[in-house]
């Protein structure tokens, strides 16, 4: 149960309760919470079907919503105590960490505080506390994705993947390499309902830093739900086939309108369980008639796309930006969930100024697992903060380069170049998961 800090004990109270849908008790106070949700994000006012839809995908997650209450009246007219001023809720799902290991995290979602509220520090008493109990329930990671680059850090979380947005040309210069080695078809988007899991699964066995997909991503890829609630028509979908005729990709995607120029295919969500996949569904979208470009907003910054087209200037990248943020609860028992590629003995001094993980540590990696040691009192490789080994626990940021930014501090010659390496995972880190 997170708790409001000291000065704010008296004004508030903070209630911690399971996403309600419809038919239960508690789905009012479920609702109201979602209002909150959209005030803080500057959204729209949430019709019923909209809050209905949303709660019930939140209740098949398991989502835990906390809400921050005003205690006592509030002014006459304003909007009412049962509306709480602060919000945040958190699920929990499997992270890839590397070489298939998966590591159940606790995600944090919708973090707002209401303006007239803010800064008083209910942020850090909903987190604070947050952290805590889910280290308490025996959890080793947190995750979130984060609207400013100026929050978490704080907290202890630090930037663990990045993605970015991309146009690409399909106009004649679109040519991928070699020939399609399976098939593409355009189905009904609602079969992915059904099929939008199963293949998400793959991705999520195969890639570092994938994420287990909350519930709201099959109602978005099968078109089941639109900004509004309503579905939403313009979604369209294709399938891709590997050459035994199994269903292994598929690209949901949506047509921007002959009032937009260039004629712009937009992709709703685009997940290849393996690379011919995600080739293929690329020279699907390529070939769309009457588009010059498709967009992507999750596209990969190490993407096997560029590489092959004949042409990589196909490709317009812009927005290149942190995505997931990842907080070490448990540094002992998230370094041993690892698996490292190299034999090698590292000691770590990690700080931490929320006193959940700090620590020294030796990793020693043999064969791919490590037996990682209380070595408090020993003289460390490297010094860092619980943020910077978040940052490099996926492989996608160097040790190298967070020594030469000064973040972390280098006492043995080459023993940030052995935890790049030791850190090392399989293939690119890369997160389809937005939550
Ligand atoms: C971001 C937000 C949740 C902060 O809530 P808050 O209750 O005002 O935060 P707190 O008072 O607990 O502040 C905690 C610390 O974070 C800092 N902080 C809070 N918001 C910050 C921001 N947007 N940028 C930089 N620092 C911020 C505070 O200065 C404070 O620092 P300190 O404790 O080290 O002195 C709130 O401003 C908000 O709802 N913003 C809009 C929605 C949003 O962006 N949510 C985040 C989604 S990922």
């Amino acid at each position: 149960m997170a708790d409001p800090n000291e000065t704010n004990q008296a004004k508030y109270t903070v209630h911690r309760f399971p996403a309600a849908g419809q038919d239960n008790p508690g789905y009012a106070r479920s609702a109201a919470w979602v209002h909150a949700v959209s005030h803080g994000f500057h959204q729209h006012r949430r019709n019923e079907e909209f809050v209905a839809k949303t709660l019930a995908s939140y209740a098949v997650d398991q989502r835990e919503l906390t809400g921050v209450y005003v205690e006592g009246d509030v002014p006459q007219h304003s909007v009412g105590a049962d509306v709480p001023v602060a919000t945040y809720g958190t699920m929990r799902k499997p992270l890839n960490i590397g070489f298939g290991r998966q590591l159940e995290s606790n995600l944090v979602t919708a973090v707002t505080v209401r303006g007239t509220h803010r800064r008083q520090g209910i942020l850090r008493g909903m987190i604070t506390a947050d952290l805590e109990g889910a280290k308490d329930d025996g959890l080793a990671m947190a995750a979130l994705t984060a609207s400013e680059g100026t929050i978490y850090g704080r907290f202890g979380f630090g930037v663990a993947t990045f993605e970015r947005s991309i146009k690409v040309d399909t106009g004649p210069r679109f040519r991928v390499r070699g020939p399609m080695t399976g098939t593409v078809e355009v189905a009904d988007p609602a079969v992915l309902l059904d099929i939008a899991p199963q293949i998400f699964e793959r991705v999520q066995r195969a890639t570092p830093g994938s994420i287990g997909r909350q519930e709201y991503y099959r109602l978005l890829a099968s078109g089941s739900i639109g900004h509004d609630g309503q579905p939403d028509l313009a979604v369209r979908s294709a399938l891709h086939y590997d050459a035994k005729g199994t269903v292994d990709g598929y690209v949901s995607y949506r047509f921007k309108g002959w009032d937009a120029k260039p004629f712009t295919m937009e992709v709703v969500d685009l997940v290849a369980g393996n690379d011919a996949a995600y080739l293929d569904l690329w020279r699907f979208l390529g070939s769309i008639d009457l588009i010059d470009v498709v967009t992507w907003n999750e596209a990969p910054v190490d993407d096997p796309l560029a590489w092959a087209l004949e042409d990589p200037r196909c490709i317009d990248s812009s927005d290149v930006r942190d995505m997931l943020w990842l907080r070490i609860l448990d540094v002992p028992a998230a370094l041993a969930a690892r698996h490292y590629p190299v034999t090698s003995k590292l000691v770590l001094q990690v700080s931490d100024t929320l006193g959940l993980a700090g620590g020294t540590w030796e990793i020693a990696s043999d064969s791919g697992s490590a037996t990682v040691r209380d070595v408090a009192g020993t003289d460390p490789d490297l010094s860092l903060d619980v943020s910077d080994l978040a940052s490099i626990y996926l492989g996608s940021v160097s040790p190298v380069t967070l020594a030469a930014a000064g973040r972390i501090q280098v006492h043995a010659p080459g023993a940030a170049f052995a935890a790049q390496q030791l850190f090392a995972v399989e293939r690119p880190a890369h997160c389809l998961t937005h939550f």
